[in-house]
């Protein structure tokens, strides 16, 4: 973990740390609290929710994540994620794939026993990615709800928005690959800075 955290930082730590009351976590009693910011600076937030048939449980990161999406933001700038008693936790090689989808935020989270902020990057290199027509959808949808317009009819937003050539759409296979259409990319489109709040 590669810095200590601003204020800022801190404090989305703190509120990741008070939602690890209300997480559902019977089983492993590893309570866990995630807060996710997108670009409209607000907090949303998960925890873990777990199952009798284990593999059902939820992690906190992506329930977050799931209200960011469900709010109408697809770009991902902060993510706090907490566990109770004073326990280190760092998000789950499941979790940080999830959230690589939409972008490269700052993770703030406790390591050895100090609160720390690195990227999402930094521990996830090499996220699983494929050629797909998203970067153009994430883009608009990111906007939109950067200008206060979040989407909660988010079906038919998407089918105004025009869909990125790809290979097998006829385009030429040198012109596809350079059509840029890792998530990563996204975070160049017009409108969206990617600048803190
Ligand atoms: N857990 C999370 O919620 N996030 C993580 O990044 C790591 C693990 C949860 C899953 C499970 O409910 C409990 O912590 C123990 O693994």
């Amino acid at each position: 973990m590669n810095r200590i955290p601003d204020l800022g930082e801190r404090l989305l730590y703190q509120e990741a740390l008070s939602l690890t009351e209300r997480a559902y976590a019977p089983y492993s009693g590893f309570a866990v609290g995630a807060v996710v910011v997108g670009p409209s600076g607000r907090s949303h937030h998960g925890v873990n929710v777990e199952n009798a048939s284990y593999p059902a449980g939820l992690c906190a990161e992506r329930a977050a994540l799931a209200a960011l999406v469900a709010f109408g933001e697809r770009r991902l700038r902060y993510v706090a994620v907490a566990a109770s008693g004073g326990r280190d936790c760092l998000p789950c090689g499941i979790c940080l794939q999830a959230l690589a989808e939409f972008g490269d935020p700052e993770v703030i989270a406790q390591v050895g026993g100090e609160v720390r902020v690195t990227t999402l990057r930094r521990l996830l290199s090499a996220p699983f990615v494929t050629p797909q027509p998203v970067a153009r959808e994430v883009a608009g949808a990111e906007t939109r709800a950067a200008a206060g317009d979040a989407e909660v009819g988010a079906t038919s937003g998407e089918a105004r928005i025009p869909r990125e050539p790809c290979i097998g759409d006829g385009v030429p296979a040198g012109d596809a690959a350079s059509v840029g259409t890792t998530p990563g990319d996204a975070a160049d489109a017009p409108g969206d800075d990617g600048s803190p709040s």
